[in-house]
């Protein structure tokens, strides 16, 4: 009897170990991020076609210089993952909030992960994704979390941006004139700021804002002092968009393009982001390389 009952404890230690075993192999097989750095793109987000393609090459960029790294992206707008799960085709039809992503990458074993913004400005929407991240951090303290700066953070930024987009863009008789967001923040200063690194670099570049100052009446005073009656019209956003394609470059009386072209300017639109230029990437690319340094 002793025998019999020794065997059956020794049988279920074994089935025991051997289910354990099998269970935790299924378990390990899951966490594909186990020992990896993830990298969370998050952007505003956009369901027109050009964007997705900027979207991709801001990635190729990040991937070229974190070819280690698994890189996945979020959105913050509800109305925009709404459009584009809807529609169901294409790079971001599961797109994830900012949220849902850092919850997979949790779940998938990451621990180190940096957060990439890819806003234009420290404004309201970076600031919501800083108190996301935070949180998440102050509730998983076993991952390792950081979160890089949006693009125009520092006046060394702005003067980098300032540099590249003057290098590409300054041609003989022609004014450029640059459509901001603008926001209610106190972030908005970047682009009053951003506006004078470019007059004191170069005065046929103007920057203005669709939803804040400085607005269109800023900027068409400013481009009537200008000697050209050209303007190279685009956006001083990440992606061209629905501003860039309807308020920048519509057809309708009110946008950027018609009110310019009431002022006896000739209008040429340029529907690119400024996540298309490699060399203003870059500059995203060093704010992420601060806080993949500080994953270690
Ligand atoms: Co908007």
């Amino acid at each position: 009897m002793k025998a019999f009952f020794r065997n059956l404890t020794i049988l279920s230690l074994l089935l025991g170990m051997f289910a354990s075993c099998s269970k935790d192999d299924d378990h390990v097989a899951e966490k594909k991020g186990a020992g990896k750095t993830a990298i969370l793109l998050v952007t505003f987000g956009s369901s027109y076609p050009e964007p997705a393609k900027t979207f991709q090459n801001m990635e190729d960029n990040v991937k070229k210089a974190y070819p280690e790294a698994d890189i996945t992206w979020a959105f913050t707008s509800h109305i925009i993952r709404n459009i584009l799960i809807k529609r169901g085709e294409g790079k971001f039809k599961d797109i994830d909030s900012p949220e849902e992503a850092m919850k997979k990458l949790k779940e998938q074993g990451y621990e180190k992960i940096a957060v990439q913004s890819l806003h234009v400005i420290p404004g309201s929407e970076f600031n919501d994704l800083k108190g996301k991240v935070d949180a998440f951090k102050a509730a998983n303290s076993n991952i390792k979390m950081t979160l890089g700066n949006p693009l125009m953070n520092t006046n060394e930024d702005m003067k980098s941006l300032v540099d590249v987009m003057v290098k590409k863009f300054q041609a003989d008789d022609q004014t450029v004139v640059m459509m901001g967001h603008g926001t209610e923040h106190a972030a908005n200063d970047r682009y009053t700021r951003v506006n004078d690194f470019f007059k004191a670099v170069n005065e046929d570049f103007i920057v203005g804002t669709v939803e804040a100052t400085p607005g269109i009446k800023e900027v068409k005073e400013a481009a009537a002092l200008r000697p050209s009656k050209n303007i190279l019209l685009m956006p001083l956003m990440s992606v061209a968009g629905d501003h860039a394609n309807n308020d920048m470059a519509g057809e309708d009386a009110d946008s950027w393009k018609s009110q310019l072209e009431g002022a006896g300017f000739t209008v040429t639109p340029r529907l690119k982001g400024l996540g298309d230029y490699n060399e203003v990437v870059a500059i995203w690319v060093k704010h992420l390389k601060v806080a993949v340094d500080a994953l270690k």
